[in-house]
């Protein structure tokens, strides 16, 4: 299992249920690395999606604790163990900060898109250079869009 994640120098990736900085270069990538992969999110995650509708050309594995949460063209999962049960190999982990923390152990590559700046985010992603399980193993060059500077790093499993 893979993951995906866009976050600020200080590892943040969220605000008030809203990512920090949306770039565009960016969302195309995580479209092109998703398309075909089931992807696995969590309940609020997908709210922060247009209409609150799952993503397109992808099977979406949502975990929700309310028993009676249903999204039309989403596979809702109470619990992590039965989303494991049914998410297969190739599936890649969207979001947000409960679901990464939850299923970090289970993936043994994060693609990283490092946002060279810092926002107020009240939600954060694990600090993969200070965690010795993990090595960055591709780092991209220095991009920029709208002033906004950012590189994709590739972390694996040490
Ligand atoms: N920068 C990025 O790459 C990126 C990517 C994705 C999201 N985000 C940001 O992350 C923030 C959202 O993250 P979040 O942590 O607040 O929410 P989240 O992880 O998207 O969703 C949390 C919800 O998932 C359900 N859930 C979590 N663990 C569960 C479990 N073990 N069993 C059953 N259900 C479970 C619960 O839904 P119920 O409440 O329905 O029970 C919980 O309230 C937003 O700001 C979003 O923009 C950033």
């Amino acid at each position: 299992m893979k993951a995906i994640v866009a976050v600020d120098r200080a590892w943040g990736i969220g605000r008030d249920g809203r990512l920090l900085q949306p770039i565009r270069a960016d969302l195309r990538r995580f479209k092109e690395l998703t398309w075909g992969h089931p992807v696995i999110l969590g309940r609020k995650t997908l709210a922060t999606f247009p209409g609150g509708r799952p993503l397109k050309g992808r099977r979406n594995l949502v975990l929700s604790r309310s028993a009676d949460f249903r999204a039309e063209g989403a596979e809702v999962f109470s619990n992590v163990e039965a989303l494991l049960a049914a998410a297969p190999d190739d599936s890649i982990v969207i979001g947000g900060a409960s679901v990464y923390a939850q299923l970090l152990d289970f993936c043994n590559l994060v693609y990283v898109t490092k946002i060279m700046s810092t926002y107020d985010a009240d939600t954060f992603f694990p600090d993969l250079d200070a965690h010795p399980a993990w090595e960055a193993v591709e780092t991209g060059p220095v991009l920029e869009e709208d002033g906004v500077r950012f590189r994709y790093v590739t972390y694996r499993r040490a």
